[in-house]
């Protein structure tokens, strides 16, 4: 569904991504895995219009590249940002309505099917989003970003910064995503997660694709891990 070729990417006269080709089929788990500063997020804000890039990007053979952020996300692909951008003031039930979209193409999903995505969240549906936690918050944004009916979610780091707990259930929220025939490119951190939750992983090092492959194969190559990897 989604076919990214030679992807070059800017800020000013800084050239992070240098030709990146990588693909994501219908209802597949792509992990972008890579050290700090690789250029990982701006591979998904590039996808989103929101860098300038050159190189071309394919959703379902319709050229994507160039056109305006609202446009790309009307067209079914979501981004949830590391930043965990709720509204705190707001409730729960009216972040959620805030992520609505004119998109008409995507997978559709009405409110009991999100309570049955996160358990919590029928009990927290009126109070109001800052009252969460941090893990509830991160499941918050990607159930936000399901109310646009995307085809496909970039989620970035989503786990960052929560307990074992939350991480399973971030975790859980994804697969059921997935199930749902939503393809997903998530950027994680944490190696265990993308082997656990990946059809196909791609690593990534100085703005380009160094390996790719399926997660047992990154798991087993003890030289990508260790020099692309590893956190020393
Ligand atoms: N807004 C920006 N302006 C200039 N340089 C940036 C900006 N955002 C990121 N960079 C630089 O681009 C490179 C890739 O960053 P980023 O995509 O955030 O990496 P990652 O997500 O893999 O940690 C880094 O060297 C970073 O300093
Ligand atoms: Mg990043």
């Amino acid at each position: 569904m989604l076919k990214v070729k030679n992807l070059h990417s800017y800020y000013g006269k800084s050239h992070i991504l240098q030709g990146i080709d990588l693909s994501i089929n219908e209802g597949e788990i792509v992990s972008l895995l890579g050290r700090n500063g690789v250029g990982r997020s701006t591979f998904i804000k590039s996808i989103m219009g929101m860098v300038k890039s050159e190189g071309s990007v394919l959703l379902n053979n319709k050229e994507i590249l160039g056109r305006p952020i609202h446009e790309i996300a009307n067209l079914g692909i979501a981004y949830v940002s590391e930043n965990r951008d709720i509204f705190p003031d707001l409730t729960v039930k009216e972040n959620l309505e805030l992520g609505k979209k004119e998109n008409k193409y995507g997978i559709k999903w009405n409110l009991e099917e999100l309570f049955d995505l996160f358990p919590n969240l029928k009990k927290r549906i009126d109070v109001p989003g800052g009252v969460l936690s941090g893990g509830e918050q991160q499941m918050l944004t990607i159930c936000r970003s399901l109310m646009g009916c995307p085809k496909l979610i970039m989620i970035d780091e989503p786990t960052e910064g929560l307990s074992p707990q939350m991480v399973n259930n971030v975790e859980m929220l994804l697969k059921k995503i997935s199930s749902k025939g939503v393809s997903i490119l998530l950027v994680e951190q944490k190696l265990t997660i993308a082997f656990n939750l990946s059809n196909r992983l791609y690593v990534m090092g100085h703005g380009k694709v160094v390996y790719e492959g399926l997660p047992k194969q990154v798991k087993e190559n003890k030289e990508i891990i260790k020099e692309w990897l590893e956190v020393s």
